[in-house]
């Protein structure tokens, strides 16, 4: 070992004894007569004194150091002197005095420094990784994402589940995003696709018998990027056999309670609250609420058919919606230029036609510039509806079902935000339940799955798949944490006719079901067991438990937004040789 203690192990109970430490130079602060030099590892840093009486060597060797510098150092432990010490960091109360100094690797003048207090451009921060990844923010992030990997693999080995790991190279895996293709050198013009998950694969497992099957696992889906998604990401992937929706809720119930109170400190109780797809939307108008808060829609639209204000009506009569949220507090803090913000975000960013708002006066009367299009009487009515006080701020949406759930979801997140309803380090864990089974692609005239193909429907809505699909619930669940959907899971279908029906529904007739899926068609056929499971998204969780905004931050390696890895640069074009060994040609493009 080139050291006899780490950089953040030493105190005041090793005083007087000599050691060895290595690690990066930090900061080296001259004053005058000596130095401070701050060495740091991943443990922490430490306090190096160079003084007029340290040997000549030593003094000469430091001027040689320069800050990301690996060096070596060997001294006495002593207290530092009273008043200069710092009671934010372990080693806080002592200092080496240097008799050795080694530089064991120059650094270059670096980009960054690790330990600078404005973060650096991402891309810059993301070319330089390592020199990122030694900053302590990423290294604690690095840290809790290990602790929460070790709670999932220690819980569930409680419980009998094997970690089982499955193929990267395999088939097409559908869970709706794009996939990674990987050619073929044997079979030329052949493809495997990386797995968006290894959903099928964990099916078969309790086929095959293994009760409960468990894997750390990771996917690969060909989308658009956003900050809670990357094209490489991980899942804690699980399945169960002989189990209903409750059971698979129930044991990632246990899964948060622990990691919950092992990682935050926090005891959740349980079982987590469960709600409905149908509720969610109705009072949240989206499928993940951030439930830290309330501020949930009203339906205002039997009063909206009332009125005379012409907006609103038309939208009525057509069977469309007008509902609200109400701001409350809120009329003081923004004014009509923040309103026409607000305004303009909506359109732009959900396509909804417009924003009606009211303000409540001290004398409890809705004041807006629509409002003298209304009866007196409705506006009391929506005034009622809507439970406005005095300083409230009632803001209206007048569109389709889905405009007004997502218009109305984003105004209510940006206004929970602004207007601090909630703590930052809050979190609220609960279930969405019974999701529609299918979504209509109204583009292509066509169903699609909402979930994955392989989703059971209820038992009471199994008929309705022939007959009104648009209205057959599955038993699907996804877990929400503070506004995201952290995990999504489905009870199965095990009959093989039933898979062939929902594979007919979403366009794929039988022909096309068995060059796709027929291996799984058949092995339904062979005895498969009821079952179901789960897959949470590990980076969405680090993110959430770490207090984080993007996934980025706890991914050791990520992709940019244009899905590109700036330190190695891939991708990146391959030699003549490779394609032609692959039978792959590339045409050109102007892109
Ligand atoms: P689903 O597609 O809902 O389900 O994915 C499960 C969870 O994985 C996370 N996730 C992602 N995280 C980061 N980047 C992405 N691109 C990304 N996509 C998904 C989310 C999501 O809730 N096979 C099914 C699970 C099952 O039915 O058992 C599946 O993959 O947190
Ligand atoms: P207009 O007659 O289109 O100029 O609209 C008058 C006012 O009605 C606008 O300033 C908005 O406040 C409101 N408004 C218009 N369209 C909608 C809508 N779809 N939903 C809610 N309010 C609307």
């Amino acid at each position: 070992m080139l050291r006899t203690h780490t950089c953040g192990e030493l105190n005041t109970g090793n005083v007087e004894q000599t050691v060895t430490i290595c690690g990066w130079v930090d900061t080296i602060r001259d004053f005058g007569q000596g130095k401070f030099i701050d060495v740091r590892d991943r443990y922490g840093r430490t306090q190096i004194t160079i003084s007029p009486e340290s040997p000549e060597e030593v003094k000469q060797a430091v001027e040689q150091f320069h800050r990301e510098c690996v060096v070596q150092v060997v001294g006495r432990v002593k207290s530092r002197p009273a008043g200069q010490e710092n009671k934010k960091i372990s080693t806080g109360e002592i200092e080496i005095q240097a008799e050795q100094a080694v530089l064991l690797n120059a650094c270059q003048n670096p980009p960054f420094l690790p330990s600078q207090v404005d973060l650096p451009n991402e891309d810059l921060r993301l070319k330089y990784r390592y020199l990122d990844l030694r900053r302590k923010e990423m290294q604690d992030t690095l840290a809790l994402r290990s602790s929460v990997t070790k709670g999932i693999r220690d819980y569930f080995e409680h419980h009998g589940f094997v970690d089982i790991e499955t193929p990267i190279l395999g088939r097409s895996t559908p869970e709706g995003a794009r996939d990674y293709l990987v050619p073929s050198r044997v079979h030329k013009g052949e493809f495997y696709a990386l797995p968006q998950s290894p959903q099928i694969y964990k099916q078969i497992m309790m086929i095959a018998g293994y009760d409960r099957y468990v894997q750390i696992a990771r996917c690969f889906r060909d989308e658009d990027l956003r900050a809670d998604r990357q094209p490489e990401f991980t899942q804690l992937d699980m399945e169960m056999s002989f189990v209903d929706s409750e059971d698979v809720m129930g044991m990632v119930d246990g899964l948060i309670k622990q990691l919950a109170k092992d990682i935050l400190g926090i005891d959740v109780e349980l079982p987590l609250p469960r709600m409905t797809y149908d509720e969610a939307m109705t009072r949240f108008g989206h499928d993940a609420p951030d439930l830290r808060f309330g501020m949930e829609i009203v339906d205002c639209t039997d009063v909206a058919a009332k009125t005379e204000f012409r907006v609103f009506r038309g939208v009525a009569d057509a069977g469309n919606y007008v509902r609200g949220i109400n701001a409350s507090g809120a009329a003081s803090l923004f004014s009509r230029k923040r309103i026409d913000e607000l305004t303009t975000y909506i359109q732009e960013d959900f396509g909804a036609k417009g924003l009606a708002w009211f303000k409540v006066n001290e004398e409890g009367e809705l004041a807006s510039p629509i409002a003298k299009n209304f009866a007196a009487q409705h506006l009391e009515e929506i005034k009622n509806k809507m439970d406005a006080q005095p300083g409230d701020l009632l803001l209206l949406i007048a569109d389709s079902w889905d405009v007004s759930c997502k218009a109305l979801n984003g105004l209510r997140k940006r206004m929970g935000a602004e207007l601090k309803l909630y703590d930052e380090q809050q979190m609220h864990f609960s279930w969405v339940v019974q999701f529609p089974m299918f979504d209509h692609d109204a583009e292509a005239e066509r169903w699609v799955a909402m979930h994955h193909p392989f989703t059971a429907p209820l038992d009471e809505d199994l008929d309705r798949l022939g007959t009104d699909p648009g209205e057959t619930r599955a038993k699907a669940y996804d877990l929400v944490i503070n506004g995201y959907e952290a995990g999504g899971g489905t009870i199965r279908i095990h009959d093989s006719s039933i898979q062939q029906q929902v594979f007919g529904l979403l366009g794929m007739d039988e022909e096309q079901a068995r060059e796709r899926f027929g291996f799984l068609l058949d092995a339904l056929k062979y005895g498969a067991p009821p079952h179901g499971g789960i897959a949470l998204g590990i980076d969405r969780i680090v993110m959430l438990f770490a207090g984080l905004d993007n996934i980025r931050d706890c991914i050791t390696f990520p992709k940019t937004q244009r899905a590109a890895d700036m330190m190695t640069e891939a991708p990146s074009p391959v030699d003549q040789e490779q394609l032609e060994e692959l039978a792959i040609a590339i045409s050109k493009s102007d892109s």
